[in-house]
């Protein structure tokens, strides 16, 4: 299909590419750097520090991988871990999946723990191997900190206490909340509850796939749909008729699952505006949904909770 370009802004809800500030990309606006002057590595520097901030360190080392998000998991474990090591990895959704694909892959022997697509790791049975594992056999942990298939966030303080005393690697790949707007600025944005709280969701009358609050994503909201519904003509009508991009769902939820990707340089009117075009595409779809409905929640609490803008009072 040729790609023809629409009046106005495209409406980005997925979980990346994201919405990017637009200092950021004015900044960008500008012609290559030759990689061989004295001025990359210079500018390399400066960027390791500033990711540091991001991920709120002052003594970890940042590194910077030129890759896809499978790229860096290859890494991150191939300079760890030999073949034959023993890892822990959770199975809870399409990327926890393809994270434990590639550990078997790489020949390491993995201990998979699975969960139903919808929950969280399950750390009791995690509890059980640490406490059987008095020969060390068990060298790394690997979780996936924010499962965006099925809108899950594990609580990795928990994994941390679970292991006491013992050492191992825990490699924690969490690719989408380093974009989380709340921890590089912040400040609180009320968008985060309304989506927290899942009110739109419950206003629809519909379900979350993350089963438990305790579970809820900062960065992603996944939307069961009832069984008459194809979820994947959602996301194609979105695209089509209304410019704006949600996920699909994947896998064992392929077709029965929504994404709304929540993350980036966004605010509360953005999201409203997401919100509308979902009800749109809901009713197109043959889903008794209100219109309205979900907008109306979200405004109700928009209304009361949001702050005034620092640096504008
Ligand atoms: C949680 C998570 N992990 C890994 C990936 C894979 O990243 P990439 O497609 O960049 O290899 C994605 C992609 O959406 C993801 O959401």
């Amino acid at each position: 299909m040729d790609y023809v370009y629409g009046p106005g802004k495209s409406h980005l809800f997925v979980l990346g590419p994201v919405n990017i500030p637009e200092p950021v990309l004015r900044a960008m606006n500008r012609n290559n750097e030759d990689y061989r002057s004295p001025a990359i590595p210079a500018m390399t520097k400066t960027l390791l520090e500033d990711v540091k901030k991001i991920f709120k360190t002052t003594t970890g080392t940042p590194f910077l991988i030129p890759t896809t998000g499978t790229g860096a998991w290859e890494s991150a474990l191939t300079n760890t871990l030999s073949p034959g090591d023993r890892t822990v990895s959770f199975l809870i959704g399409q990327f926890s999946l393809l994270w434990i694909d590639q550990q078997q892959r790489l020949n390491f022997n993995v201990d998979v723990i699975e969960s139903e697509w919808g929950q969280g790791a399950n750390l009791d049975i995690l509890a059980e191997k640490l406490a059987a594992n008095h020969s060390h056999s068990i060298k790394a942990i690997c979780i996936v900190h924010n499962e965006t298939a099925t809108g899950v966030t594990n609580n990795l303080a928990t994994v941390r206490k679970l292991l006491g005393k013992q050492w191992m690697f825990i490699p924690v790949w969490a690719k989408q909340q380093v974009h989380e707007v709340k921890a590089i600025t912040d400040i609180d944005f009320c968008w985060v509850h309304i989506i927290k709280n899942r009110l739109a969701v419950e206003a629809w009358g519909l379900k979350n796939c993350t089963q438990r609050e305790e579970w809820y994503s900062d960065t992603v909201t996944a939307v069961l749909v009832p069984p008459y519904i194809d979820s994947a003509e959602i996301v194609k009508r979105a695209w089509k008729r209304y410019n704006m991009s949600l996920g699909l769902g994947l896998n064992k939820v392929a077709g029965k699952v929504f994404r709304i990707g929540h993350l980036g340089n966004l605010n509360e009117l953005q999201l409203l505006g997401c919100l509308a075009g979902v009800e749109m595409i809901l009713k197109d779809v043959g889903y008794p949904v209100k219109l309205a409905s979900g907008v109306a929640a979200a405004c109700a609490y928009l209304q009361t909770n949001i702050p005034m803008i620092p640096s504008r009072i």
